[in-house]
């Protein structure tokens, strides 16, 4: 079976073409081409010029992922592709249209079945495209399974007792973290995106304080890591000395926030908020892992990049959970991409078929809509 996948959900436009055979996935192309240096100059991803950007791009990433597959021209791959799956949401509506619309072209066209993916529900399944240590096989039973899912958007805990059935079990009360770590970089006048970059300087760093945990005794699996956020800021002015808190905090959250720090400091206050943020990750992982024997685990999302949080969930909890498979992504499909679609849009035509409710994937051409806020 051979699926064709698109993603456009922020400021990456992503095809992948997987074939899956005997229960086995292989990716044949995968590429993804990112928008990051365009929006790095505004601080920030700009919905508009994202939107553009797919426009542009769509169509010469989807021609480059044929040649990568190894067909040889458009018409071939129109023949073999059997199933279309699309990103319907959650994110920015202005990427999101242009992704939805072009699947939907293609649909018509081609006249092959549309399904749509939640973008949180591709995070969970990239780990199931190639994993360290090994590769999943999509006939294994990974349930019951935990998912970490740590984007710029989302950071959330989910359990999932079978394929494309979901609970969360906690998420964040106020800012993703991923969010709270392009905040503190930009709090630190590092340049956009600031999760690689802060995490990068955090590396040289070493801190004589320390911020205190989030919710630390909390019962729940929830996350909080707006509090953190504003302590780096009071941190960071403390050490810079010479600028007025009301002036600084009247121009917040403004990218010119200028705190004046030396290279040192600011690697210390990296150092030091990720180790808080990863901490924080890794205090509720541990609480969920508690609560039942998860057969797997899998960690999802742009900030399942962080070498911290890779390094503490395959070392520590590993260990203290043996039990437990713990897989994480690899580095590729960490970010915003098509392949991780691939695994679910199998999943939800195998289900559909079960049901024999596959009609409604073919109408899709038609009837799909985008969706900004589309929930798990
Ligand atoms: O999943 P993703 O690519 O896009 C969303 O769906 O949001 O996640 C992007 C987020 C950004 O906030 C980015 O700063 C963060 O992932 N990120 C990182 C790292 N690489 C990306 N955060 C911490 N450490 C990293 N190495
Ligand atoms: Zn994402």
């Amino acid at each position: 079976m051979l699926i064709l996948t698109i993603e456009t959900s922020c400021d990456e436009t992503s095809v992948a073409i997987g074939e899956i055979k005997n229960g086995k996935l292989k990716v044949l192309s995968h590429v993804t081409s990112s928008q990051i240096k365009l929006h790095a100059k505004w601080g920030g991803v700009v919905p508009d010029l994202a939107s553009r950007e797919h426009l542009k791009n769509l169509v010469p990433v989807l021609d480059l992922a044929r040649k990568e597959a190894g067909f040889k021209n458009p018409e071939e791959l129109a023949k073999k592709v059997d199933l279309i799956g699309v990103t319907q949401g959650p994110g920015l509506i202005p990427a999101l249209l242009l992704g939805v619309n072009f699947a939907k072209s293609l649909s018509y066209i081609w006249k092959k079945p549309l399904i749509p993916i939640n973008h949180m529900e591709g995070h969970i399944y990239a780990s199931f495209v190639e994993s360290s240590p090994r590769k999943l096989s999509l006939k294994e039973n990974p349930f019951p399974l935990l998912a970490l899912l740590v984007s710029g958007g989302h950071t959330m805990l989910v359990f999932s007792k079978k394929h494309l059935q979901y609970k969360i079990l906690g998420e964040t009360l106020d800012d993703a973290v991923g969010e709270a770590f392009d905040k503190v970089a930009r709090i630190l006048g590092l340049p956009y995106p600031g999760g690689p970059m802060l995490s990068k300087m955090a590396e040289q760093g070493s801190s004589d304080f320390q911020f205190s945990i989030p919710m630390k005794n909390s019962p729940t699996l929830n996350f909080s890591f707006s509090g953190l956020k504003t302590a780096v800021l009071y941190k960071a002015l403390e050490l810079s000395k010479n600028q007025k808190i009301a002036e600084i905090l009247d121009k917040s959250p403004k990218p010119d926030l200028k705190i004046p720090l030396t290279k040192k400091q600011k690697q210390n206050l990296s150092k030091a908020f990720e180790d808080v943020a990863v901490q924080s990750l890794i205090l509720r992982v541990r609480q969920a892992l508690k609560i039942r024997n998860f057969k797997t685990f899998v960690l999802g999302g742009g900030v399942s990049a962080n070498k911290l949080l890779r390094k503490r969930i395959s070392e520590e909890l590993a260990q203290e959970f043996p039990k437990t498979n713990f897989l994480l992504p690899p580095l590729d499909l960490t970010g915003d991409n098509a392949a991780m679609l691939i695994p679910v849009t199998y999943f939800k035509w195998q289900k559909a078929r079960k049901e024999g409710k596959t009609g409604k994937y073919l109408d899709n051409w038609k009837n799909l809509e985008a969706e900004a806020g589309l929930e798990l």
